[in-house]
């Protein structure tokens, strides 16, 4: 079995990417993580115990250590997870988006160049560095312009954004300055188990559960393409296959939905699984002022990686959203445990003071 060094392993998609992995036997799996306030170590406990996986605490930022463990695991695969990855969080504080996102992956690229070269030549020619980014590198769409295609023009509209497309021409500029072997991934946005309740979908789950307003920006017209997070897992380990090196692959949902739409979906599920008496959730609908700058709509075109490995998302969008309903549902442990101090002084930053 190959070895990866997953880096922001203890986060949403990454923690998710490393159970199917360890689960399927796909890799061994060295997972890189500086444990900032959105991971959560409780999303990979049933791997203690799992002699193919190690948890290492540190920053992606940090060449000393990155090199230590390359030497010290000789992985075949990096897959590139780590990152801040809330819009409102870099509206914010756009600083540390450039810190770890940029600066960090360009440190990252700067420790795996410097091990890959030193490789012998059929480990060095196996070898894949994975970066993971975003469709939100492309900027936004109107209502009736064609989705977002991998040669589409970068256009990044948010502090998040520019800090992803950065990163991302700093993963081509080293395949074609060094031929290391890279491969990056464009994908829109994810749901399921284990997100952080900042992002939409698990926020609105929680703040319903809790009987608060659920904060819908602007008009709730603009679009997200959704995609299932496990859907996105088997994607990547198939682009660490069989993708072409060098290129871009993007990954979408199929499956384009106002935020309104979401937000009345969600409600209707948990009026059926956690009903209350003469109340429906859709009644805590709130509409806030817009988020600054914000996108209006994104849309994947996902033909490439149809076309070229054969894949297509799997999971329909009202099964996945009941799933990841059920799941905050029936894990009410991992939800108090991130409803911490440092959570409720966010929603305190972004919603009570919102203006
Ligand atoms: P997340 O915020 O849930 O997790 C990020 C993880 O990275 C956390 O565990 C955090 O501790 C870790 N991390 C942050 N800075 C680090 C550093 N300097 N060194 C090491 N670890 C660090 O994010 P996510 O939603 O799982 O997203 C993972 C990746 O996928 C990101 O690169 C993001 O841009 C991209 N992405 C996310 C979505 C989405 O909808 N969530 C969609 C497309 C792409
Ligand atoms: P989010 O989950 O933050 O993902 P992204 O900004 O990366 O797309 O937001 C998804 C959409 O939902 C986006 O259009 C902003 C909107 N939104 C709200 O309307 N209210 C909220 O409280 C949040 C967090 C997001």
């Amino acid at each position: 079995m190959l070895t990866a060094l997953v880096t922001g392993g203890a986060g949403f998609i990454g923690a998710n990417f490393i159970l199917l992995a360890r689960k399927n036997q796909w890799l061994n799996i060295i997972n890189l993580d500086k444990l900032t306030y959105a991971s959560n170590l409780e999303n990979l406990a049933e791997l203690r115990g799992d002699s193919n996986y190690h948890f290492v605490h540190g920053d992606i930022a940090n060449v000393e250590l990155v090199s230590y463990l390359l030497d010290k695991y000789q992985p075949d695969i990096i897959i590139n997870f780590a990152a801040e990855s809330h819009v409102d969080r870099s509206i914010f504080n756009p600083q540390i988006f450039i810190q770890t996102n940029v600066v960090g992956t360009f440190n990252l690229l700067e420790a795996v160049r410097f091990y890959w070269q030193k490789l012998p030549p059929q480990k060095q020619q196996q070898f894949r560095f994975l970066h993971v980014s975003t469709d939100e590198v492309y900027g936004s769409l109107q209502i009736d312009e064609p989705a977002f295609r991998e040669d589409t023009l970068y256009a990044p509209n948010s502090p998040y954004a520019a800090s992803k497309a950065a990163a991302d021409h700093f993963v081509r500029a080293y395949y074609h300055t060094y031929n290391l072997p890279t491969l990056t991934t464009n994908c829109s946005n994810n749901y399921g188990m284990r997100q952080f309740p900042e992002k939409l979908i698990p926020l609105i789950i929680l703040n319903a559960l809790d009987g608060q307003p659920l904060p819908i920006y602007g008009d709730g017209q603009n679009i997200r393409d959704w995609l299932y997070v496990i859907d996105h897992c088997e994607a990547i380990y198939l682009v660490i296959q069989q993708g072409k090196i060098g290129e871009t692959y993007n990954i979408g949902g199929l499956n384009e939905q106002t935020n309104l739409t979401v937000v009345t979906k969600i409600c209707a599920i948990l009026d059926e699984l956690a009903p209350k008496p003469n109340f429906s959730y859709a009644s805590l609908i709130t509409f806030i002022p817009d988020r600054p700058g914000h996108d209006r709509r994104y849309a994947i075109d996902c033909s490439k990686i149809r076309r070229e490995l054969s894949w297509q998302p799997q999971e329909n969008f009202d099964s996945g959203l009941r799933k990841t309903v059920q799941w905050y549902l029936d894990n009410s442990e991992w939800v108090n445990q991130v409803r911490s101090v440092a959570y409720q002084n966010w929603l305190q930053q972004n919603y009570k003071n919102r203006k």
